[in-house]
């Protein structure tokens, strides 16, 4: 029978849409490749900035340049988590108008997907999407709702055909592209939003078969991403500083409402604070307060929107003490001549149950697996969060025998999930 003819090898994209990045990639002949979506750079961070002063749509390094030069706007980050939760389809204001959070999604995917055809000359209508191995912790069908929602999105977007794939076995094709022999990888993606885990046995035989069901032993997932560490840190050793955990003036025993401190820390929540209620649920809570000036700083960053720009500060000092011991968080936009010493061990502190809820999650795909630690040959590490020192250590604690192998902490997955659509494909 004669062969059916092969499409061409990039008919195909591969996204992965990241709470804090995103990728796409595209199948070539002579491999796969991650395409250039943002000037020369291959990740584009997922922040989109609605312009209202020059009445345009920003993305990217581009959109967070945008709101940190005070354009009057409002900038949108860490929408992946807001698939599969309530805020999905309630809308936000931007400007004059009204948006949901799904169509803003949507004008995220609908950019990649412009920018990607428009660097190969062509439309491509399939699409392989990574997925977290839980959008939602312990709801099955929340879950299944989330990737629907995705896929709904995807094909409002142009794509006609929407495949899925675990974004750790996308990180594990990654690895295994490099691999001399048959090894069993325990793989953590531990990105912004979700910690991904997957075991698996990479094989350079089998490295391009369609059906590799036999060599994945297990998958697990858990909702703690970088993004969470940002909130724990931002809530342990900034917030109080804007009054969180501060009493009230006539009942000294009460704390202050703590909403508002969450949805500062909370990067997909910051925009929420933003309309007429918040507004005067903030000027009551200045009334109530035992230290008003503590309140009279969150009164000024939300007035101010000056919430993504602390939150962002937040995470660069978290970033910098991946390095070092300890790191400074000036903060004049806050109040005049304010600035934060913060510390590794605070942080670790603060994050400790995040940090134990990852290793546990691996020991649950390890049980899964029904293999011993013992039984691992590799740890291979990807995704941001993996750069954070006491992640590292809790994953090498759980499988201490394992030899610990890095991906390319921003492009692993992208090219995993590229190598997959590939294959998809038939090319
Ligand atoms: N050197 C570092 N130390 C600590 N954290 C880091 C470092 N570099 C990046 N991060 C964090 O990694 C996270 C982003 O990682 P990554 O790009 O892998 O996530 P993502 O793919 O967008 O998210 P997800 O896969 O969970 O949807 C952010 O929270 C960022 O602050
Ligand atoms: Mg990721």
């Amino acid at each position: 029978m004669p062969r059916k003819p092969r499409p061409p090898a990039n008919d195909i994209l591969a996204i992965d849409f990241g709470t804090s990045n995103s990728t796409v990639g595209c199948p070539t002949p002579s491999g796969p490749v991650l395409l250039e979506v943002e000037g020369e750079h291959v990740t584009i961070p997922s922040a989109i900035f609605f312009n209202v002063e020059d009445e345009c749509l920003q993305f990217g390094r581009d959109a967070i340049e945008a709101y940190t030069h005070h354009y009057e706007g409002r900038l949108l980050r860490a929408l992946k988590s807001v698939l599969g939760s309530a805020l999905i389809d309630e809308a936000t204001p931007v400007g004059g108008n009204w948006i949901a959070f799904k169509d803003i999604i949507g004008l995220f995917i609908r950019h990649l997907k412009a920018t990607a055809e428009g660097k190969l000359g062509r439309g491509v209508d399939a699409v392989v999407l990574g997925r977290p191995v839980r959008f939602v912790d312990n709801d099955d069908r929340r879950d299944r709702t989330a990737q629907d929602q995705l896929e709904a999105i995807a094909r409002q977007c142009g794509f006609k055909q929407v495949d899925f794939q675990y974004e750790p076995i996308a990180a594990a094709l990654d690895y295994e592209s490099g691999v001399a022999a048959e090894e069993l990888a325990l793989i953590a993606d531990l990105g912004g939003g979700t910690s991904d885990i997957s075991i698996v046995r990479v094989s350079p035989a089998r490295h391009l078969q369609a059906d590799r069901k036999a060599d994945v032993l297990a998958n697990a997932g858990v909702h703690i991403g970088g993004t969470d560490y940002d909130k724990k840190l931002s809530l342990h050793q900034v917030m109080p500083h804007l009054g969180y955990k501060t009493c009230q003036r006539q009942h000294p025993t009460r704390e202050l409402p703590s909403s508002v401190y969450f949805d500062l820390a909370t990067w997909h929540r910051i925009a929420l604070l933003n309309g007429n209620s918040a507004a005067t649920f903030l000027r009551d809570m200045h009334h109530m307060a035992a230290q008003p000036e503590l309140v009279h700083r969150l009164l000024r960053v939300v007035r101010e929107q000056t919430g993504h720009q602390l939150a962002g500060d937040v995470e660069k000092v978290k970033i910098a003490l991946s390095d070092r011991a300890l790191a400074r968080l000036e903060l004049p936009y806050v109040d005049d001549d304010l600035a934060i010493e913060l510390s590794r061990s605070a942080f670790e502190t603060a994050t400790a149950d995040e940090t134990q809820q990852i290793a546990d999650c691996m020991r649950e795909c390890l049980q899964q697996a029904g293999v011993g630690p013992a039984a691992i040959t590799t740890l291979f590490l990807t995704g941001g969060t993996s750069a954070i020192p006491a992640v590292r250590a809790a994953c090498r604690a759980t499988v201490p025998q394992a030899r610990v192998v890095e991906g390319d902490r921003f492009g692993s997955v992208g090219l995993g999930l590229t190598i997959h659509a590939g294959v998809r494909a038939g090319g």
